[in-house]
């Protein structure tokens, strides 16, 4: 009888899902439901997830009606219940495709609205859904992604048409960056010159206001350029994100990045002149009274746990002569200015928590003593995040090198200016925000992942698009997927439909299909007769950027299009190269050369001279060859091979580059090639 079962039992033919981010677990079975225009659909929630489910339903593409009778074919019934089998996520969901139709149940309408997100990427391949059970949860319970609308402001409008597509992939957190010297965002009614000032610069765009005076103008001054979200448009906006399941975010800045505030509120600074600093003065009760009044109005409009406070880069340098904050520091027995950050982070934490909120903050906010119950954003690598959980808190990973999606996405002469890095869509799907070598509730910590995009070189709102997509998407896969579920070929398959996709629902995404890639040098190792030689360095090089320390030069790996990619090395040193490699033997040479970049931005540039010589001893060195070369400032991200070609004969090879007198800053190179 069993024999005979199974011998009947069907063979199940498995399909492909297309569905982003990829879900947990998938079952298939044999057969289609055919979603139609008689399709009817059910909501089982609680009355806000109810209403919020079925207006979303109704203006969905699926074009399906609303029915409350029970039962029947042709349905799609969405129901909350208080336990799904194994299911521990509340945004978790199980979706099951039969004959009647589809039914999607989770633990909360969070979960509800997720399975419909799935519903509907499978509805857009196919009205054929087939027969299936897909149970899915997220890896991280924070899925976020900050824009910044201070360094240019888009409208609300905008905001809206990203949060929808944020929603379609399953994001739950816009973290907006509402304050920074370029505008204040945010009408405060408090404080009424932050808007009608702080909010317009006579620029549009920040690179010409950056390059030139960096004032401010009145509201009603006729260049004014720039804007805000009032109260009621924020309102508005944290609302429709909330109907989507997201959670707006707000970040106001201090101590540092506060510019335009001290600007309009000069008092609040240390000096009390316009146009001086950037940082508040810690010492002064004024700026309390006005960051508690600011962040009181601020939590009034957002309903979010999380009230993120910047903390990132401050100065500090008018804390040490300000007579108010060092009556501050000896008052509080503070060692340092980095205590007196912490003192402010932590008054500003106490003042969140006693409001029922919870502080977030750059990982800076880790340097002079961590506040008791904030959480991390970790930026600058790593490593702050990695600090805070092992102090047992909550961190958010955002390291640059991952998650800032205001670098290059391509070659940088293919693409607009972008304010440096390079960070394809691999690279930030490649990212694993979980350390292996972490415990298991360290692991726990890790609350979640978010991608940046910071938009000093961002001034239109196609820009942001470009800039966003499709990365933003590959961040959504690792915020959402298991690490043993992804894979970056299926993963990069998707990315070029949902390119398309996406051009069609009126986006403007990078064209992932011409994509470049990196620089050609770097996709392969090169063979030369230097390779794995000893380098002596006769000036050190930038133990911020040692790349792969001594063997650097030597190790046949060429660097990409970013000097941040690990394998070029820096000097600062006496503005120069000075390295010897020591062939072991005398050898006929017949070229030496080593490629440089120039990025003027962070003060990259050219050496204005290459020496390159040869000896048989190490002591005596013939010049082989001697080139001046002329650096000019340019906005090109540029690459240039400096080298020799001939004959000629010695065991040991020095290649020296100068820089200019002219531009100091860093020099970088990443092999030097022996043929
Ligand atoms: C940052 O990028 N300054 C947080």
């Amino acid at each position: 009888m069993l024999m005979n079962q199974m011998s009947c039992a069907e063979k199940v033919v498995e399909g492909k899902l297309s569905v982003t981010p990829v879900s947990s677990e998938v079952k298939w079975h044999n057969g289609v439901f055919k979603l139609n225009s008689s399709t009817t659909f059910t909501v089982d929630a609680p009355e806000i997830d109810k209403s919020n489910l079925t207006s979303y339903l109704l203006a969905s593409p699926l074009n399906i009606k609303s029915s409350d009778i029970e039962g029947g074919d042709n349905r799609i019934v969405l129901k909350v219940v208080p336990s799904l089998d194994g299911m521990t996520s509340s945004e978790g969901y199980r979706l099951s495709v039969d004959r009647k139709g589809v039914k999607i149940e989770a633990l909360s309408g969070a979960g509800l609205f997720y399975g419909v997100q799935t519903l509907l990427q499978m509805a857009a391949e196919s009205s054929d859904i087939p027969f299936i059970e897909i149970k899915d949860e997220p890896r991280f319970q924070y899925r976020g992604m900050m824009l910044d609308v201070s360094r240019h402001f888009y409208g609300k409008e905008f905001v809206k048409k990203q949060i929808d597509l944020l929603a379609y992939y399953k994001i739950n957190r816009l973290h907006l960056h509402l304050t920074d010297a370029a505008g204040w965002r945010l009408e405060i009614k408090k404080y009424p010159r932050l808007t009608e000032f702080a909010a317009w610069r006579p620029q549009a765009v920040w690179k010409e206001w950056w390059n030139g005076d960096r004032k401010y103008c009145e509201q009603s001054d006729p260049r004014a350029q720039g804007g805000f979200y009032t109260q009621d448009e924020m309102r508005e906006l944290v609302e429709y994100a909330a109907q989507k399941y997201i959670t707006i975010i707000p970040e106001i800045e201090m101590p540092a990045h506060s510019e335009e505030v001290l600007t309009a509120y000069p008092e609040l600074s240390c000096t009390h002149v316009p146009y001086k600093q950037a940082d508040f003065c810690v010492g002064n009760e004024k700026v309390f009274e006005f960051l508690e009044n600011v962040l009181l109005e601020v939590m009034e409009i957002f309903p979010s746990e999380y009230i993120h406070i910047g903390g990132d880069e401050a100065g500090k340098a008018s804390w040490k002569t300000c007579k108010l904050c060092q009556a501050r520091m000896k008052k509080e027995g503070l060692k340092d200015v980095n205590e007196l950050q912490s003192y402010m982070i932590h008054r500003m934490e106490k003042f969140l928590n006693s409001h029922g909120r919870n502080l977030l903050g750059w990982d800076e906010i880790l340097e002079g003593g961590l506040a008791p119950n904030a959480t991390v954003m970790s930026w600058r690598g790593t490593e702050g995040g990695l600090k805070a959980v092992k102090a047992g808190q909550k961190t958010i990973m955002s390291p640059g090198q991952y998650c800032y999606l205001d670098g290059y996405q391509d070659a940088p002469y293919s693409q607009p200016e972008a304010i440096g890095g390079y960070l394809p869509l691999s690279k930030v799907y490649s990212y694993n925000p979980v350390p292996d070598s972490l415990s298991a509730s360290e692991k726990e910590l890790i609350y979640g992942v978010q991608a940046n995009l910071w938009t000093e070189y961002v001034p239109t709102e196609e820009h942001v698009e470009y800039m966003l997509y499709p990365r933003m998407i590959a961040l959504a896969e690792v915020a959402w997927s298991k690490q043993e579920n992804r894979s970056w070929d299926d993963f990069h398959t998707r990315a070029l439909k949902i390119v398309d996709e996406l051009k069609q629902k009126g986006y403007n995404p990078f064209d992932l299909k011409n994509e470049i890639g990196n620089r050609k040098e770097a996709q392969a190792p090169v063979e030369h007769l230097a390779l794995g030689k000893k380098v002596k360095y006769n000036a050190p090089y930038w133990e911020n950027y040692p790349a792969n320390g001594e063997s650097t030069l030597t190790d046949g790996l060429r660097g990409g299009w970013n000097y941040n990619d690990q394998l070029w090395q820096g000097f600062v040193t006496k503005n120069r190269v000075d390295v010897v490699i020591d062939l072991e033997k005398d050898t006929e040479i017949h070229s030496v050369a080593a490629d440089f970049m120039q990025i003027c931005g962070p003060e990259v540039f050219m050496p204005a001279k290459v020496i390159i010589s040869v000896s048989s001893d190490g002591e005596n060195f013939t010049v082989l060859f001697e080139i001046d070369h002329e650096v000019v400032r340019d906005d090109e991200v540029s690459f240039k091979n400096f080298g020799w070609t001939g004959t000629a004969n010695g065991r040991y090879v020095r290649y020296q580059a100068l820089a200019s007198d002219k531009f100091g800053g860093v020099l970088f190179t990443d092999e030097i090639v022996v043929r």
